[in-house]
């Protein structure tokens, strides 16, 4: 019974584990294909803002307006509407972990 229990606990761990890392895999594909404008990484070099240690806040706030033409925009009403709630959310957390 105990051995069950342990054999469970060690199977519930390796799913965790698992799908964290693939969140990890999938924000950075995320994130690679605002690079062609906003840099590796968001390190801006082409005149477009810097994604990179941006506020949290201010980035999903900036993406709703976009997604909702609040903000006008020249190509990000596209790109912003191309995520779910989720994928900007793991975008957001990934770019403000970014070093200016
Ligand atoms: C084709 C080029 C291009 C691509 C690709 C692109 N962007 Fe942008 N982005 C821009 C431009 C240009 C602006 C300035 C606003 C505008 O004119 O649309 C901008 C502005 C932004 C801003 C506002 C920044 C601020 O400080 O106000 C955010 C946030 C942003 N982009 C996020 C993203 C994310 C996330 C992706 C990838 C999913 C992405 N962009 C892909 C060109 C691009």
């Amino acid at each position: 019974m105990y051995l069950y229990k342990f054999l469970l606990g060690l199977l519930l761990t390796c799913i965790t584990v698992t799908v964290s890392a693939n969140s990890v895999r999938n924000v950075e594909l995320l994130a690679s294909s605002c690079a062609a404008c906003h840099g590796t990484n968001g390190h801006s070099i082409g005149g477009t803002p810097v994604l990179a240690g941006l506020d949290k806040l201010h980035f999903i706030e900036q993406m709703r307006q976009f997604t909702e033409n609040e903000r006008p925009s020249t190509v990000m009403y596209h790109h912003a509407n191309g995520y779910t709630v989720e994928e900007i959310k793991l975008m957001a957390e990934f770019f403000s972990k970014q070093e200016r």
